[in-house]
């Protein structure tokens, strides 16, 4: 019995397994797809009565089977039926009021029907649920995922019917101390199905996964391999029409086809965002998708895209909504990424964890390039095995989903890690994982600097022998001094490696005015830019920055009445999309680069 077999028949027992989700299955857009976007039926479940019986055991009988009453002594104390509605994709904080702080469970249900052709198979696809997700269909357990923001699918061919399946999924959002992200973060837990959910229908044997980029450092050749569903030789064919290949390959015993093609392809970059139509071929489907092809490295100091230096003008940017909630639409992704626009940016950081695709996918069009991070965020706990996982598992699956996008130039393993036992071998771990799943872009972390006197600031993180590019927060002028500050500071690095300052910044209520000093106005805010500015043009070995940030976000950790009431306020702009003094002086700074190109 092969292992698919015995995998659902573990779960016909129903035994609560720990089942990780089936491989991701890359470029879902591309394939034939039914969204399950809209109204779920929810129910509230703070003491998990739905999953554990009152001896805190896992329920047999639990919410996930959607019981009916049968006869009218029967008792059941839950029902979807009535239940309260909230929108998928969508957090349920910034949907209901009385969930504007919860931290817990939520069961989340969908009815559908399904008519799965012959010779097809069906997985069921979440774009990310936070944070933690168990998965029933039909009343039987799939399997789990934990993590916040990385996609994942579990096959469900077997089990889906004509007619009335039923979804029933349990959203946990508690913040966990060897959970990653940890237990304390600047920025709100929005809890839910907080992206896409889509039923995902592919022939028996199917292209499975992807990685097709130009080979590291070479301008014309593309590298890559093409990972079918199901092992066995195969053969299938690589379409780039614009560049006139068709290139028939095989598959090996395993279903992967490794190839490498002599090409020229006209280079993507922020001034030409060029996408070309790839099409993979084989007996069963045509996948495309719209790929960039572009060279990244890095020279002493320098990042070279496309073999040319180039600095990164860049904004920080949370995954939020204007007006408030988790930002998990296209439109929104539009707005914001089109604000950085706006500011002269060729670069975004997306900050601290994997954005949606919306983002990465517009990304590649408007021709900006990407920091993506993971969540490995301030105090993990470091010496902890699942805590190690999980991380890389997060890792894992943004590569999967990402690596064949051109704007994404850099996986950022961390950010603002203490140098503590444990860390730098934890994050090593991360950094060589990476490596290996794609050998062609720039690793980073955002790290901190220290005063080697009062006026010296040195840049020397020993995580930076492990990483390509160094990334160093700051706010000198906002949590360290005043303003004037930046004017008498000089930089050293210790690595001769190139350097993005990948956070500055301080707040500001859009709207309140006052002199310089007056913090919290937006003329305290802009004259800290203008003194940042400065300070940054001295740095000669400088090639990036990254204020933060480009929105105000809410956070709980920002509760000051009047002028944060939940929100942080660095943002450049406000959440009503409202400019901030400050955001005309990058803008400035960024033309004027730009002019010396
Ligand atoms: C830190 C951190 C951010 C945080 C910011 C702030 O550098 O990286 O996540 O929001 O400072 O204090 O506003």
């Amino acid at each position: 019995m092969n292992i698919y077999r015995m995998r659902h028949l573990s779960i016909l027992i129903l035994l609560p397994l720990t089942v990780a989700a089936d491989p991701l299955i890359t470029h879902v857009d591309g394939r034939q797809r039914v969204s399950l976007n809209g109204k779920w039926q929810v129910i509230v479940d703070p003491y998990e009565l739905g999953y554990y019986n009152y001896r805190y055991e896992p329920d047999p009988n639990g919410w996930f089977k959607n019981a009916k009453a049968q006869n009218r002594w029967d008792l059941i104390e839950y029902s979807f039926d009535n239940a309260r509605l909230l929108q998928v994709p969508g957090d349920w904080n910034s949907q209901d009021s009385r969930l504007y702080y919860y931290e817990g469970t939520v069961w989340y249900k969908k009815d559908f029907d399904y008519d799965l052709k012959s010779g097809r198979r069906l997985f069921l696809y979440f774009g990310a649920a936070n944070y933690e997700a168990k998965v029933f269909l039909n009343g039987i357990f799939l399997g789990e995922h934990i993590g916040g923001f990385t996609p994942f699918n579990f096959e469900i061919t077997r089990l889906v019917r004509p007619k009335d399946n039923f979804i029933v999924v349990k959203i946990d959002n508690k913040r966990l101390r060897d959970g990653v992200p940890t237990v304390n973060t600047d920025w709100w837990n929005f809890g839910g199905l907080t992206r896409r959910v889509e039923l995902i229908d592919v022939p028996d044997m199917f292209v499975q996964d992807y990685f097709i980029q130009l080979d590291k450092g070479k301008a014309n050749r593309i590298k890559g391999w093409i990972q079918l569903s199901g092992g066995g030789k195969h053969p299938l064919t690589l379409s780039i029409p614009e560049l006139k290949i068709s290139t028939l390959l095989k598959s090996d015993a395993t279903g992967r086809a490794a190839f490498q093609i002599e090409a020229a392809p006209e280079l993507w970059s922020p001034d030409n965002p060029k996408l070309y139509r790839v099409q993979i071929i084989t007996s069963s489907e045509t996948l495309e998708d719209d790929i960039g092809f572009r060279t990244l490295s890095t020279e002493g100091y320098d990042i070279l895209l496309n073999g040319k230096s180039v600095f990164l003008r860049g904004i920080c940017i949370h995954e939020q909504a204007p007006r408030g909630g988790r930002a998990a639409t296209e439109e929104h992704a539009r707005i914001l990424l089109s604000w950085a626009k706006q500011m002269n940016c060729n670069f975004v950081r997306l900050a601290h964890y994997p954005h949606n695709e919306y983002m990465i996918r517009l990304a590649d069009q408007m021709g900006l390039m990407v920091w993506a991070e993971i969540p490995v965020y301030w105090t993990i706990l470091w010496d902890n095995p699942a805590t190690c996982a999980n991380a890389e598992n997060q890792l894992t699956e943004i590569i999967t989903r990402d690596k064949n996008r051109a704007s994404v130039i850099l996986w950022s393993m961390a950010n603002e890690t203490p140098r503590v036992k444990g860390r730098l071998e934890f994050i090593r771990n991360l950094a060589d994982k990476a490596r290996s799943l794609d050998p062609t872009r720039l690793l980073t972390a955002a790290m901190e600097r220290h005063y080697l006197d009062s006026k010296t600031q040195m840049i020397d993180d020993p995580l930076g022998d492990h990483l390509d590019v160094f990334g160093c927060n700051e706010y000198i002028g906002w949590y360290d001094g005043l303003p004037e500050k930046c004017d008498t500071l000089v930089w050293k690095m210790k690595h001769k490696k190139p350097l993005i300052i990948s956070e500055f910044g301080g707040g500001a209520l859009q709207g309140y005015h006052g002199d310089a000093l007056t913090r919290w106005t937006e003329e305290y805010q802009e004259n800290l830019y203008q003194h940042q500015v400065n300070m940054l043009k001295k740095i000669p070995f400088l090639r990036g920055t990254t204020p933060w940030i480009l929105m105000d976000f809410q956070s709980p950790r920002r509760p000051l009445t009047g002028i944060q009431d939940g929100w942080n306020r660095k943002g450049l702009i406000s959440e009503t999309g409202q400019k901030k003094k400050a955001f005309w002086i990058m803008r400035q700074w960024y033309n004027e680069i730009e002019l010396k190109k």
